[in-house]
């Protein structure tokens, strides 16, 4: 090798390990707080014994965390003179919950620890597959190290968070735009196997939709009135409170709640894949994980960029 060979490779060494310095590790918590990791199952395994909806609730907080500007905890900061509220889109308005929850973890985990070591990134990270798990749903190893922003922004998130009346088209584009593929689609929006949707989400659909099972749009109708009752809640899937493939179940009755759900399966390209979720769950399983793997690495903060909220509400001063 000749020498300008030799810096060239020298260069790709050394940016690789300037890579992993900073990048997510399963064990980052390893040295520096033992005991974080089974704190913040402990929290939710408590917290899904309540109300078995908060898992779900849990799951949707870290999706919505990592589709806007990547997983930074920007959706926990509250509005105020200079946060432009993530909470406030039209997405999360009076719809994402769970927020006290993951105050009590990083209360209990910053207790434990001795000082605020754990993001709340990671926070909502290791809590969403927590979530999962205490579901009946698959596990993994979360990737670990993310820092917490400093900003937030409602107009990226009004921009970012897909729309319930989405198509397939908007659906694998929106996705695309975060650099995830139809796989991730298809086995990400499983997620639908646990928690509850109102009625403003889904009242088009049972209305006016013609690829739907007429008896279970009427069914939908009985507590989804044409005007009024919005909030009026109805399960994702026919078993809101288990992980596990029920979701692919019902998109091949046509038993979709969400125009977007029953996208996944109404003679376009994702077709196929429902089949395969809905008959080897096994399948949908791996492919969750690995997806939410994906989703959870989307441009995090890490190295000296953002900061370790002291409270997950609020950025430090
Ligand atoms: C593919 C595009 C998606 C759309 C359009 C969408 C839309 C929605 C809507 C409209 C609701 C009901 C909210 C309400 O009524 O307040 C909901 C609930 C939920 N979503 Fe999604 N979602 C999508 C993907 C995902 C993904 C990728 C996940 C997680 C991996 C997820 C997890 C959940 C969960 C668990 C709930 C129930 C939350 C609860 O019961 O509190 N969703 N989603």
């Amino acid at each position: 090798m000749d020498s300008r060979g030799l810096i060239l490779l020298q260069i790709i060494v050394l940016s690789s390990l300037g890579a992993k310095a900073f990048s997510l590790s399963p064990y980052y918590y390893q040295n520096i707080c033992p005991q974080a990791l089974p704190t913040i199952k402990k929290v939710v395994q408590a917290a899904v014994y309540k109300e078995r909806r908060m898992g779900a609730s849990l799951l949707r907080l870290h999706f919505h965390d990592c589709f806007v500007n990547g997983c930074d905890a920007s959706i926990l900061l509250d509005p105020s003179s200079t946060i432009d509220s993530e909470k406030n889109s039209l997405a999360n308005r009076n719809s994402a919950r769970g927020f006290e929850v993951i105050d009590e973890i990083k209360a209990e985990v910053d207790r434990i620890c001795g000082r605020p070591v754990v993001s709340c990134a990671d926070i909502l990270a290791v809590a969403a597959r927590d979530s999962v798990v205490a579901l009946g749903g698959p596990s993994w190893k979360v990737r670990l190290g993310r820092r917490d922003s400093t900003t937030a922004s409602r107009t990226q998130a009004d921009a970012d968070l897909p729309a319930p009346l989405m198509d397939l088209p908007a659906l694998i584009n929106n996705f695309k735009n975060q650099g995830l593929n139809e796989r991730d689609l298809v086995a990400l929006s499983g997620g639908h196997t646990i928690g509850l949707a109102q009625c403003f989400t889904f009242r088009n659909r049972t209305y006016n939709a013609t690829n739907i099972d007429p008896a279970f749009a009427e069914n939908r109708r009985a507590s989804c009135p044409r005007t009024g009752g919005d909030a009026n809640l109805a399960p994702l899937d026919a078993t809101p409170a288990s992980f596990d493939n029920a979701y692919f179940n019902n998109l091949v009755k046509q038993r979709g709640l969400l125009i977007s759900d029953q996208a996944l399966f109404s003679g376009g390209s994702t077709d196929d894949l429902v089949n395969t979720y809905r008959m080897y769950p096994r399948v949908f399983w791996n492919d969750f994980r690995k997806s939410m793997i994906k989703m959870g690495n989307l441009k995090p903060l890490t190295g000296n960029h953002g900061q370790l909220r002291t409270n997950c509400r609020m950025v430090n001063y």
